[in-house]
């Protein structure tokens, strides 16, 4: 009897897989774009995480292993060891790979800014950026196909085109920082596409600095290729005329676009850390999953719209088991952000995205 039990769970099991896995994102795809995910090295060597981005995703983002902090711990002491077991299994499966990120005023160690216990020369300063640049590129020349250059360089707040306060880049170069980082990338690796990339794109006052931003460095001669916009989306929003807006706008710049970090949050968009508030933590019932299938259809239908300039698709995370929002921007919510549940398993989203 326990047996004959046995042998039906595992049939139930197979027949669940097949079906689980029968329409391929990156297949249905194809002719669109190429769709991509962010891992973490240590998740490639589950075996069911790895059965699901490769049946799924024809291209990796590094979601840490690529950042300041992890590749030049210290001055000089550069470690490519995380980076590297990507790039192998990138090689093995015939995928692309996306580098994230080179000057970013995030997960950058401290050092990079200081100088004998004082804030380091501007001059200083660029010499440790190209520094930086240098090693990282050649390094990867080849294995990695296009960069983020510079990450979230552009302010938040009314009036602040760029990023002033909380950024160390800003403060001690000032604006050129940006230019100076593509024209180093471009002498770097001069094979490599070179992407702007920053989050909050589609509301109209961040967009709006973002496109000064970029107008600028431009004229100023940073080769850029393309701008690459995080979407760490919600529920709520954008709204499709403002996603549509947005694309139009970049891509009157003659920039190719790419979704770089796509995850749509149940709780509406939000950017600076705060403690979790009696209450607010949601279950994930029937009409959340619902309100997010809507907005998963609703992005993917028009990213095919634009598929002329969007020249791929990468989501922040392979299942709601682990997503870093979970942690930001308040640490112990649980979110529900992603294509497959935290079992592995399609959601309602997925389908929608897939059925079109
Ligand atoms: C996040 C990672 O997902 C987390 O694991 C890490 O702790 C913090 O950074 N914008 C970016 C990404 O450009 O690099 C960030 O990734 C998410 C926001």
């Amino acid at each position: 009897m326990r047996y004959s039990m046995l042998i039906l769970n595992l049939i139930l099991l197979s027949v669940n897989s097949i079906s689980s896995q029968s329409v391929s994102l990156y297949k249905t795809y194809q002719k669109y774009f190429p769709i991509g995910v962010a891992v973490m090295s240590d998740a490639l060597k589950e075996h069911a995480t790895d059965s699901l981005i490769k049946f799924h995703f024809k291209s990796l983002s590094p979601e840490n292993e690529m950042k300041p902090e992890v590749i030049q711990p210290q001055m000089g002491k550069f470690d490519f060891s995380k980076g590297d077991s990507l790039v192998a299994y990138a090689q093995r499966n015939d995928m692309r790979l996306r580098g994230h990120c080179l000057v970013w005023h995030n997960q950058t160690p401290k050092w990079f800014f200081s100088d004998n216990g004082g804030v380091i020369s501007k001059a200083k300063l660029y010499k440790r950026m190209k520094n930086h640049i240098n090693n990282t590129m050649r390094h990867y020349a080849g294995k990695v196909y296009l960069w983020d250059v510079v990450n979230e360089a552009a302010g938040d707040e009314e009036g602040a085109v760029y990023r002033e306060k909380n950024s160390s880049w800003y403060k001690i170069c000032g604006k050129d920082y940006i230019v100076k980082a593509f024209q180093y990338a471009k002498k770097a690796d001069p094979n490599a596409l070179l992407f702007y990339n920053d989050y909050d794109t589609e509301q109209p006052l961040k967009r709006s600095h973002v496109f000064q931003l970029l107008k600028d460095a431009k004229a100023a001669g940073a080769p850029i290729d393309g701008i690459g916009l995080q979407a760490h989306w919600s529920i709520y929003e954008p709204s499709e005329k403002n996603l549509r807006e947005t694309l139009d706008l970049f891509s009157s710049l003659g920039l190719k676009i790419q979704i770089t970090e796509l995850d749509i949050s149940v709780y509406p968009i939000e950017n600076i850390r705060r403690k979790l508030r009696d209450g607010e933590e949601l279950q994930y019932t029937p009409e959340l999953a619902q309100k997010q299938q809507e907005q998963y259809e609703m992005v993917f239908r028009v990213f095919r719209d634009y598929k002329h300039v969007i020249t791929g698709v990468t989501l922040w995370g392979l299942t709601d088991k682990n997503t870093w929002l979970d942690t930001f921007p308040v640490a112990g919510r649980k979110n529900y952000p992603l294509l497959f549940d935290v079992d592995g398993n399609e959601k309602a989203c997925f389908k929608s995205i897939v059925g079109f």
